[in-house]
């Protein structure tokens, strides 16, 4: 069983992966580290020396190869991983369930304003100005998060609730 966690930076979807895997005993795969080993630097490197446009390319090339790698697999994406390109038809086709940890706007600025430095994305945004960017971003991006075959709702839960809310959806 193949099963792929989406959702906006910060939702979660690394650590309810890594539980959920060890849970169920089976491989444990996080996308940007996936990326980082492969091109031996790390995202925001990767980033500030080639852009943008080249991660979305070699993120939309490593999806593909790490849903094809196991049988038994959880697999944590970036959050950008939905948005581009036809990632999202290539998730629900390899995957055997798909699930968007979803977290209200409030929720999202409290984790994140404590995380930018590793985040390109949001790293040069002040504080201040975190609701108004991730409420536009997230309203793009839903329509992608949204297209997940199941919704858990993420907001005051803490992670052994999520990874037993997402398995009641597995079995
Ligand atoms: C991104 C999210 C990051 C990482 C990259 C781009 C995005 O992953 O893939 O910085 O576009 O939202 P996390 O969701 O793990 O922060």
């Amino acid at each position: 069983m193949r099963v792929v966690l989406v959702g906006y930076m910060a939702s979660g979807k690394s650590s309810v992966g890594k539980l959920l895997a060890r849970e169920l005993g089976f491989h444990f795969l996080d996308l940007d580290e996936y990326i980082e080993q492969q091109q031996k630097k790390s995202i925001k490197t990767i980033f500030s020396e080639k852009g943008e446009i080249f991660f979305r390319k070699l993120e939309h090339e490593m999806l593909s190869e790490v849903l094809d790698k196991y049988q038994d697999l959880v697999l944590s994406t970036g959050g950008g991983t939905p948005c581009y390109g036809n990632n999202m038809e290539t998730i629900l086709q390899k995957s055997d369930h798909s699930i968007y940890l979803q977290l209200s706007i409030p929720a999202l600025v409290e984790r994140i304003k404590g995380e930018k430095e590793n985040r390109p994305l949001v790293k040069n945004i002040k504080n201040e100005d975190l609701p108004e960017f991730i409420g536009k971003h997230l309203f793009e991006r839903s329509q992608y998060y949204a297209e997940a075959k199941h919704v858990l709702e993420c907001d005051g839960k803490d992670l052994e609730t999520v990874v037993s809310e997402v398995k009641q959806f597995l079995f």
